[in-house]
């Protein structure tokens, strides 16, 4: 969703603005702007659309700095150039960019248009330039604690003001802002995204807190100005795990590069002489594990699929009962919060509003709530007990393909040490380790379907919808299928398990509705096969994955290695990432930016 970046130094920041607006793009957006201080005072430019738009209109004259730069994805008002960040006070002095939604802008701008104020966008943010400018604190520091006060709702926000242009205000509440430290330069993004190429020194900033930032560096206080003290720490990501390295999207990439992603996700964590996983981070005794009577996952879209895999993994591995939720409802059903139950927050980004409100509710409710979580230092993983990290890499494409690969394995880690301390003897725990082990070579050999796929996906293209099957440990397998193929073909998909295909969706199985249906050669076989044979009387053409070369009845089968029953799922997911793909390019779809969509859902 709507991305920030801000930079206070020597340098022309419109270069740097520029290039850390397009390392935003892939959050989703529709208009972008910047603001720079440069002699003669503040410059704006915005403009609705692409980045590459607003960077055709910048004239050369437009340079500065300090300089703050946004991408918008419309809530309040629609996108147009006018509703594009920066927003200005009256006076044309302070500029705002801001991320996440004001509840009470409409009665802060009567307020403001009572006070005699002009408001010129539809926005909730412009608010806040009027309120910075009308505090008239002694610094920007004191004008923006001023104004936040006035503030309901959540937001992430960097500020200009050119009578004090050593220096950018930045704050955040509910909306992550993560500062960059440089040499004799100070970045602030929403995503380290933005920052990689300049730094990796950064600085998580949280809720309730404000930074102000020059050349020399960075000062951190509460919004009530009391000083906080803030160490950076290094990321990870390196500028060059950003590159797309020769392939048409980042899906691709992203899909071709799972098996030296889930090696990294293994990396020091399978336990040769005890059979079990090393998971440091989890904080967890023997104790707590042996007093658990429930494993709940939560997480939103392709997050809570990989939940109700490893919901599976707990159950038949730990037989400790496990289920996931949508975390995007859990807090509305006021749940109930077992004091022996453990609680699992799903999130790549660890920046999803829902699932934040999630692990908030739970944890006023007092829970032990764990992450699992890609993005190192985001608000999930700060915010939960202990957890475990995918180390994934960063994920740019809008359709989770690797993140979800890398949370199956990491559900299959947890499983496998919850298990070791309940039940689960050493040799089936070998047979884990083991399996595990062998994952990174099978997705390498699996993703080797890529070419078939391609060309079975050409010829469904045109169909209006296809149906996806899955019993038990297959159907999270075929809800992120049906999920991949409608984020980015925009074809409808609807997945079922395949024991209820007769209690209501084969009335729409048809020559014109192909189904893929995940069929692992596993006790369940027979009765896949009994629902292919449903499906190919009424003429519906079936594409199988599983590991048999041949089904029948299937029009065709992807067949990717057997691993252990547990584990299977991670393998039969790859196929269908594939085919999402391929279909999506064979028509021409914005595969890595798909419409109506963003990266990181930082709102409700
Ligand atoms: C999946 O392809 C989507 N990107 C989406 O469903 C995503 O998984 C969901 O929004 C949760 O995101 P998170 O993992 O960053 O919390």
């Amino acid at each position: 969703m709507c991305g920030i970046i801000a930079y206070v130094g020597p340098k022309d920041a419109t270069p740097v603005l520029m290039e850390g607006l397009a390392r935003l793009e892939y959050r989703g957006y529709d208009s972008a702007g910047m603001a720079v201080v440069g002699t003669g005072g503040l410059k704006v430019r915005k403009a609705k659309g692409r980045v590459r738009d607003l960077a055709e209109g910048l004239p050369r004259r437009f340079k500065g700095s300090p300089g703050i730069g946004h991408t918008r994805w419309a809530t309040h008002g629609a996108p147009s150039d006018v509703n594009a960040h920066p927003h200005l006070d009256g006076s044309g002095q302070v500029a705002v960019v801001h991320n996440g939604i004001i509840e009470n802008a409409a009665v802060l701008r009567s307020r403001l248009e009572r006070q005699g104020v002009q408001l010129v966008s539809e926005t909730d943010s412009e608010v806040l330039a009027h309120l910075v400018a009308l505090a008239d604190g002694a610094d920007l520091e004191e004008s923006v604690a001023v104004a936040l006060a006035h503030v309901e709702g959540t937001y992430g926000v960097a500020v200009l003001d050119q009578r004090q242009p050593d220096r950018v205000l930045v704050a955040c509440n509910g909306s992550p802002l993560v500062l960059g430290v440089g040499e004799h330069e100070m970045l602030a993004a929403s995503d380290v995204a933005a920052l990689v190429r300049h730094t990796r020194q950064v600085v998580h900033l949280d809720d309730g807190e404000m930074a102000v930032l020059t050349a020399d560096g960075y000062r951190t206080s509460t919004l009530d100005r009391r000083p906080t003290s803030k160490r950076p720490m290094l990321v990870e990501e390196r500028a060059e795990a950003y590159a797309k390295d020769g392939h048409p999207h980042y899906l691709h990439k992203e899909i071709l590069e799972q098996p030296a992603v889930v090696s990294r996700t293994l990396s020091g964590r399978l336990d040769e002489r005890f059979h079990t996983a090393h998971l440091g981070g989890l904080g967890l005794e023997a104790r707590d594990v042996a007093a658990l009577r429930r494993v709940k996952i939560l997480g939103c879209g392709s997050a809570y699929y990989a939940g109700m895999l490893g919901a599976g993994m707990i159950e038949s591995l730990a037989r400790i009962p496990a289920d996931a939720e949508p975390a995007s409802e859990y807090r509305y059903r006021n749940p109930v919060v077992e004091a022996d139950t453990l609680y699992v927050a799903v999130s790549q980004s660890g920046e999803t509003f829902d699932t934040i409100a999630a692990v908030r509710e739970l944890k006023r409710k007092g829970a032990r709530v764990l992450g699992v979580v890609n993005v190192v230092g985001s608000t999930v993983a700060r915010e939960c007990d202990g957890g475990i990290y995918l180390h994934a890499g960063p994920e740019v494409s809008v359709a989770s393909t690797k993140t979800f690969t890398a949370t199956a394995v990491a559900f299959g880690l947890l499983a496998l040490f919850l298990a070791r301390i309940r039940d689960l003897g050493p040799a089936d725990g070998k047979r884990i380790v083991d399996g595990l082990r062998a994952l990174p070579g099978q997705i390498d050999e699996a993703l080797g379907v890529d070419r078939d796929v391609a060309a079975v996906a050409t010829t469904y293209a045109e169909r209006q919808s296809i149906l996806f099957v899955g019993r038990v440990r297959g159907y999270p397998v075929a809800l992120e299928g049906a999920q991949k193929l409608k984020e980015i073909s925009y074809v409808h998909a609807e997945a079922y398990p395949a024991s209820e295909l007769k209690h209501g969706p084969l009335a729409l199985v048809g020559p014109e509705v192909p189904t893929v249906a995940v069929v692992p050669d596993d006790h369940l076989l027979d009765k896949n096969l009994s629902t292919i044979a449903e499906i190919t009387a009424r003429g519906g053409p079936v594409i199988a994955v599983g590991h048999r070369r041949e089904l029948p009845g299937a029009t065709c089968v992807w067949t990717v290695p057997k691993n252990e029953p547990e584990l299977d799922p991670v393998l039969l997911g790859l196929p269908l990432q594939l085919f999402a793909y391929h279909l999506a390019a064979a028509l021409g779809r914005d595969i890595d930016r798909p419409r109506n969509l963003a990266k990181s859902v930082t709102v409700e």
